[in-house]
């Protein structure tokens, strides 16, 4: 078992993501060569990388190469870039900010910004049907589809962002709001923990289940954490504007509930967490260090 800590592995990690993801992003000579560079300026800006972080803690929990989880990994950012260069539309959060640089409807208009999700999402399932494991390993390579779609469209991500602009300038309760939360972000961040594990044949349904409460409660704490960012955070640190939310009389949960009520809440959907992994431990055959040390970071970020 590998004894150095996940976090000095990051950066081996995301050397390999990074190169990776260029290598598919280069511009056609002669050919849309202003998507190509939009759909370049919307995913090499900065952003954390979390989500492929997460795909490849899962892998070291379940005893497999980063390199075998390689194209979800791709895939899932593409797709998490996809929904910001969306989310930030005038049509939907109308930001100007991201990552520390103009959204990109502003940086080329908003046209391209909408052809650059449409591109996006593509080249994630174009990732995904060329990997050597759509031969290797259809059956996993189909599941990974599966919850990826699904983490992605109208009972995911794509919903949830349709319901998070229903909930403008309502006051929903706490159920419903972390509902609509679960969709928007959570579906995601779940995909990205539950994807290598689906390329295990013998994991229980139980295991499985737990894995999936795992990613749940991280995922609706990191938008819990989103919001409080937005009233607390400093611009300059989390690359985007502050007091958004408040603009567009946002549905938050420290709007709604109270600041120090969602800081619980976070710690409550923490802990949970970690005792879901724990259930699905014994099943694991790697090390679930990373995945537990990646939790923390994600419920904690200050950015
Ligand atoms: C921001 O996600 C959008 C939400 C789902 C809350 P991240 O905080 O992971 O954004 P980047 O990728 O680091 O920019
Ligand atoms: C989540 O919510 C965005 C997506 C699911 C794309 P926010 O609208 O709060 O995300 P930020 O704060 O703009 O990054
Ligand atoms: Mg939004
Ligand atoms: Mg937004
Ligand atoms: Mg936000």
């Amino acid at each position: 078992m590998n004894t150095t800590a996940f976090a000095a592995r990051i950066p081996g990690y995301l050397d390999v993501f990074e190169t990776q993801l260029k290598e598919r992003l280069v511009a056609t000579p002669g050919i849309d060569t202003q998507l190509k560079e939009a759909m370049h300026y919307s995913v090499f800006n900065g952003g954390k990388r979390l989500r492929p972080l997460l795909v490849f803690a899962a892998a070291e929990a379940i005893g497999i190469e980063a390199q075998t989880v390689l194209a979800p990994a791709c895939a899932v950012e593409l797709i998490h870039c996809y929904s910001l260069v969306h989310d930030d539309l005038p049509a939907m959060d109308d930001d100007d900010l991201r990552r520390g640089r103009p959204t990109t409807h502003l940086a080329f208009d908003e046209a391209t910004a909408i052809l650059v999700g449409d591109a996006l999402q593509a080249l994630a399932y174009q990732l995904l049907a060329e990997d050597p494991l759509s031969t290797t390993h259809p059956a996993g390579i189909l599941k990974i589809l599966q919850e990826l779609t699904d983490a992605c469209g109208a009972d995911g991500m794509a919903g949830g962002q349709a319901w998070d602009l229903q909930l403008e300038k309502q006051t929903p309760n706490q159920d419903t709001l972390e509902h609509m939360f679960a969709m928007k972000t959570g579906a995601l961040i779940r995909a990205s923990a539950l994807m290598p594990c689906l390329l295990m044949d013998d994991l229980s349904v139980e295991a499985l289940q737990a894995l999936r409460a795992f990613g749940d409660d991280v995922g609706l704490a990191f938008q819990i954490r989103d919001d409080l960012l937005d009233v607390e955070g400093e611009s300059e640190v989390i690359g985007k504007p502050t007091g958004s939310d408040a603009a567009k009389q946002k549905a938050t949960w420290p709007g709604l509930f109270g600041i120090k009520e969602a800081k619980d809440r976070i710690v409550v959907l923490h802990d949970r967490a970690m005792s879901a992994l724990e259930q699905a431990k014994p099943e694991l055959k790697g090390d679930v260090r990373g995945l537990q040390w990646l939790a923390n970071q994600l419920t904690q970020r200050d950015h």
